[in-house]
């Protein structure tokens, strides 16, 4: 499948790319012109880009150009060199330095393609983010927003395990590549310290029974300043990021290859395991049974504590009034 996963124009950023990486030290613009086959010119143009792509370029008007500094953004080609998964973004990333949302874009692709499966679309920044709840999501950049198309084939009643999924496969990536003590919450919410680091939102195509696609969508607050994202969120989410909690930056690169694998990993699990196994290892990296919560619905507010989660995912609240509810996701606001 061919895809706008490379770069742009493709070849001669590559290559100019291969021969930057090649020469240790600086080459000149005439000489890299003559070895790819355009002009100076074009060569200054493609630098550019490469340069709006992180890469670190040094330019010196006698000696030309050196490498000083490689990428760490989650460009398909990088993530290609190191990823290690069978199907979820093998060959099939796209890469938009700006877009409304991935979210979006991941649907109207999977609509218009039913072969696509495990195809990931990552943006630098988002335009016009989409939250759960129909709340907006602020994307800067600096974060990982990130969106897949996948076409589970279970029955329908097992699609509830696949924000579980993809919160643990966030959480657990976090875990590995910054060593920071995140923890889910209900529903699907990945949070440091008690505040709100990342979100999953998920789209599902059914007819009947039949799941035609799911799309899952990651933001992770990476390398942004926190209180610029807070202001787009309702005043008791408190938020973080990854930079504020450790207080310097984190991989993006990293920190995308680990989620692809970890989601990989739950997906399968999910499909292949029984569903307690997952709401179980949910569980263990949860902190928040016998946690208060409140449980708003139609401008009605229900306090209790979040005794359990079942295994079809919902969230099993005692009441103050000594009542058992079961929570669905989809069809309440939970406040901690
Ligand atoms: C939440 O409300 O907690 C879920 C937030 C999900 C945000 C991600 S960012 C990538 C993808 N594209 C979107 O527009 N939303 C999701």
């Amino acid at each position: 499948m061919r895809t706008n996963a490379k770069m742009p124009s493709e070849e001669p950023e590559e290559h100019l790319l291969c021969m930057l990486r090649l020469q240790k030290g600086y080459i000149s613009g005439k000489k890299l012109a003559k070895e790819i086959g355009i002009s100076t010119s074009g060569i200054s143009k493609r630098i550019t880009i490469l340069r709006q792509y992180g890469y670190n370029i040094e330019s010196n008007h006698r000696m030309g150009y050196r490498l000083a500094g490689e990428t760490d953004l989650p460009l398909p080609w990088e993530l290609a060199k190191v990823l290690q998964t069978s199907f979820v973004g093998k060959d099939k990333i796209i890469y938009r330095q700006t877009t409304h949302s991935t979210q979006n874009l991941a649907i109207l692709l999977a609509e218009k393609d039913p072969s696509l499966d495990g195809i990931v679309i990552i943006a630098e920044q988002q335009t016009n983010g989409r939250g759960r709840e129909n709340r907006r999501w602020l994307s800067p950049k600096g974060g990982i927003w990130l969106s897949v198309v996948l076409r589970p084939r279970i029955s329908a009643s097992m699609i509830t395990l696949l924000p579980f999924a993809g919160a643990l496969a966030v959480c657990d990536a976090i875990k590995k590549t910054t060593l920071l003590d995140a923890k889910l919450r209900w529903p699907n919410d990945v949070t440091i310290n008690g505040k709100k680091v990342a979100g999953i939102l998920i789209d599902i195509s059914m007819e009947g029974e039949r799941i035609n696609y799911a799309v899952i969508g990651i933001g992770i607050n990476a390398n942004v300043d926190s209180s610029s994202i807070s202001s787009g969120l309702e005043k008791s989410i408190k938020v973080t990021s990854l930079s504020d909690e450790l207080t310097h930056k984190t991989s993006t690169l990293g920190l995308t290859k680990m989620i692809l694998e970890r989601l990989e990993y739950y997906y399968i699990e999910m499909k292949h395991r029984v569903p307690h196994t997952i709401i179980e290892e949910w569980k263990q990296n949860s902190d928040i049974i016998h946690q208060k919560v409140a449980l708003i619905q139609n401008n009605r507010t229900i306090q209790g504590i979040a005794a359990d989660v079942n295994d079809d995912g919902s969230l099993l609240v005692r009441t103050d009034d000594c009542d058992n509810i079961n929570v669905v996701a989809s069809d309440i606001h939970v406040r901690y």
